[in-house]
């Protein structure tokens, strides 16, 4: 065993909280590698508002090169209310779409697990949460409305706006069959979630999804309006396996999906191109500036993305079990985060750690 393995990973920490919890993911990261016997080669760099305060664009050229030149990326978090007012191709959101469309990440799995420990942060009914919910959003991410055009136009009250969204056959198709994979690794049902009885783009996804379900004879393909997709994850969550949609109503949706498992700062996600493309992980939560720089942040969500990293860019399975363990160690021990605890009234307060104590605890399970 001399050849030693070593990975190239493009740190991109953004704004608000981003720094605090992408930290703990490189610290937990390290300590894997190193009981794996394999090296990573982090280099950090700018996106978001930090990069545009820093060089007048939230995704510099710099940024985005390094990315394409990594073997795997990790992202924290953009955006904050200083940087609300400025045009919308310079707010910090524009660096997260601009890597994903630059880098072609048209996959974006968002995976929502319940923690048994957690259930008592969870808003739903124990009757429902004990029955588990274990999902997986796969959300369409360089597609749809987010990347069609955008007009604003009139004055006074004259004024309108448009948003298009657009589908071909090809950008439903790959996503499809993506889905229909990860369906084949788990429980084999597959709810593609539309608009189809209003959209004509959703009765595309219909037909597409159709015509791939015949190579995937052993997945259960269903269909479901996205109004009623929102009743039912709230009212039988445990029925879902794997959800496709559009990258609109997968934003919504992976929001929802987070908040019924306990807290939105547990979901990780991975946004994947095409083969050979270096993948982005990232928390599906916001920067949270709020609570920025002070020891808050949960960095879970996002050492949870760092496993994601490196089970599926780095094929380093073993590492990615190990952090996922020790995640869910510490959360069994009783440990929790401030956002964990607010919704369970029975966690004692010498419970609830900071950012840096959280992340020791992962640190010496994994
Ligand atoms: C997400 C976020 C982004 C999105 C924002 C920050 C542009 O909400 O990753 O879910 O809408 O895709
Ligand atoms: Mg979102």
């Amino acid at each position: 065993m001399s050849s030693a393995r070593q990975y190239k990973i493009c740190v991109i920490p953004g704004d608000g909280i981003g720094p605090d919890i992408v930290d703990s993911a490189c610290q937990v990261l390290a300590k894997a590698a190193s009981l794996e016997g394999f090296t990573l080669a982090y280099t950090t760099v700018d996106a978001g508002g930090a990069a545009y305060d820093k060089t007048g664009h939230p995704l510099p050229e710099e940024t985005v090169a390094t990315a394409k030149n990594s073997d795997a990326i990790l992202l924290g978090a953009v955006g904050g209310p200083q940087w609300d007012k400025l045009d919308p191709a310079l707010r910090p959101e524009q660096a997260l779409l601009g890597l994903r469309k630059e880098l072609g990440l048209y996959a974006n799995l968002r995976p929502a697990i319940l923690y048994q420990p957690l259930a008592n942060a969870s808003p739903l009914k124990p009757e429902i949460t004990e029955r588990g919910i274990d999902m997986l959003i796969v959300r369409e991410l360089t597609g749809g409305m987010y990347f069609g055009e955008h007009k604003s136009w009139g004055e006074n009250e004259t004024r309108e706006a448009s948003d298009i969204e657009t589908y071909s056959y090809e950008e439903i198709a790959r996503i499809t069959e993506i889905a229909f994979d990860q369906a084949m690794n788990r429980r084999r049902h597959l709810t593609l979630v539309d608009k189809a009885n209003v959209l004509a783009s959703s009765r595309l996804w219909r037909e597409v999804a159709g015509e791939i379900a015949v190579s995937y004879p052993e997945v259960t393909l269903d269909y479901m309006y996205v109004d009623n997709a929102s009743m039912q994850l709230v009212k039988r969550p445990y029925d879902f396996d794997v959800i496709l949609t559009s990258n609109m109503f997968g934003d919504i949706l992976s929001d929802e999906a987070g908040q019924i498992t306990g807290s939105v700062g547990l979901l990780p996600s991975a946004s994947l191109g095409k083969p050979g493309t270096p993948g982005m992980y990232e928390p599906i939560h916001g920067s949270a500036p709020d609570i920025a720089g002070q020891n808050k942040a949960n960095p879970l969500a996002t050492i949870l993305s760092a496993a994601m990293l490196l089970r599926i860019s780095l094929k380093e399975e073993k590492a990615a079990t190990r952090i996922e363990n020790a995640v869910n160690h510490v959360l069994n021990e009783g440990w929790r985060t401030a956002d964990l605890a607010y919704a369970d009234t029975e966690i004692p307060a010498e419970q609830i750690l900071g950012t840096i104590e959280i992340t020791e605890k992962v640190l010496a399970r994994v």
